[in-house]
């Protein structure tokens, strides 16, 4: 029996409340499918302040090198706000987990289902079909990790700051080679976005993309696209893109953008595949929520589970090379919703379930 051995980090907030749906759905269709499913829970984020001290404690990291995979929840919130910014559970959590396992490639499926239109702020006469639209976003270079990275006072006393905007053209190539194939299974249609009329790092980007592309995919059809521009054509016609790539920086930001005009965060799920292979040897990848941990709704049953089903659904993809069970529960999830079962979120004040019912649907649909 295939042994699917992960780590289950819940986080805060909201976090464990989605995470404990995400188990049940999982261990449901392990069960169907014959899969023996080895969790192990740690804390982090708040949690791990709270309990050990540090938001990424070394236990819990052990426990993440011990796996094939991460199922992450969502960290961060008001009760650690108070923190110095590098203590703060998303950057000495999630920053630290991304660089020590490579995460460098970032997937967001941006997925709004014909049914929900509604939900989205886009006109529906714009988006008739839905969206479907995929974010490749380089995750482990660029302005988040470039150095020098510090806060120092000038000879005149005046306070600056700086951080560093540095690419390697080996991480632009590992980071072309994913969009190159996810473009591979979708329409062959990629859009590589930068800002190569200002940002030297952005001409290398683009002339390594283009290199990259025409030496080893000319089967894909790539086009270019300034971000300013590409933030623009996002909110104005989303479809017009099918698979996107970007770099870091770029990619936070276009993707929260992505994620509000599908409507709801709590939808979406997404991929951070290493440069590593696990025992399996596939990618070893961290997957989770493209939502938050939401505090003002934690607690209260009503959270939307959805995200953290579907994340783990990427998990048995990527990770786990389970390609049949990770698609019966994007069918699963996709045949709740469009049903009739809807969190708040999702609801458009119509009829809602709470997290618990939400969860049932999709374990009755599967
Ligand atoms: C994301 C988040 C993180 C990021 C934060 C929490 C550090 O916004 O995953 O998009 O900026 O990458
Ligand atoms: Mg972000």
């Amino acid at each position: 029996m295939p042994t699917l051995k992960f780590a289950v980090l819940a986080g805060d907030y909201i976090g464990p409340e989605v995470m404990s749906e995400a188990l049940r759905v999982l261990r449901h269709v392990a069960e169907e499918e014959g899969l023996e499913l080895l969790a192990r829970q740690a804390d982090v984020g708040g949690a791990g302040i709270d309990n050990h001290g540090k938001a990424l404690p070394e236990g819990t990291l052990r426990i993440c090198e011990e796996s094939d995979a991460i199922l992450f929840g969502s960290v961060g919130g008001p009760k650690w706000e108070k923190l110095p910014p590098n203590e703060q559970p998303e950057r000495a959590a999630l920053l630290p987990l991304r660089k020590h396992f490579t995460l460098f490639a970032n997937i967001r499926p941006g997925l709004l289902y014909r049914e929900l239109t509604a939900a989205s702020p886009i006109k529906t006469e714009r988006i008739p079909d839905g969206i479907d639209i995929v974010c490749i976003r380089e995750l482990t270079g660029g302005l988040y990790f470039g150095k020098p990275k510090e806060t120092k006072t000038l000879p005149d006393g005046d306070l600056q700051a700086v951080d560093t905007m540095v690419y390697r053209r080996s991480e632009i190539e590992r980071i072309a080679a994913t969009a190159v194939a996810a473009a591979r299974s979708r329409k062959r249609k990629l859009c590589s976005i930068d800002k190569a009329n200002v940002l030297e790092t952005s001409v290398l980007w683009r002339k390594t993309v283009t290199d990259y592309v025409a030496k080893n995919a000319p089967d894909i059809e790539l086009t270019h696209m300034y971000v300013d521009n590409a933030a623009m054509q996002l909110v104005r016609s989303p479809n017009q893109f099918d698979v996107f790539v970007t770099e870091n920086m770029f990619g936070d930001i276009l993707s929260d953008e992505m994620a509000v005009i599908c409507g709801s965060l709590g939808m979406l799920s997404s991929a951070s595949l290493g440069a590593g292979r696990n025992s399996l040897g596939l990618p070893f990848g961290l997957y989770e929520p493209a939502g938050g941990t939401a505090p003002d709704i934690a607690g209260k049953g009503v959270a939307n589970p959805c995200a953290q089903i579907l994340s783990t659904a990427l998990m048995l993809r990527y990770s786990f090379g389970l390609e049949k069970p990770a698609a019966r529960i994007e069918a699963a999830v996709r045949r709740a919703v469009t049903s009739g079962a809807r969190t708040c979120d999702i609801a458009f004040g119509g009829a809602s379930i709470g997290t618990r019912a939400m969860t049932d649907a999709i374990l009755a649909a599967l």
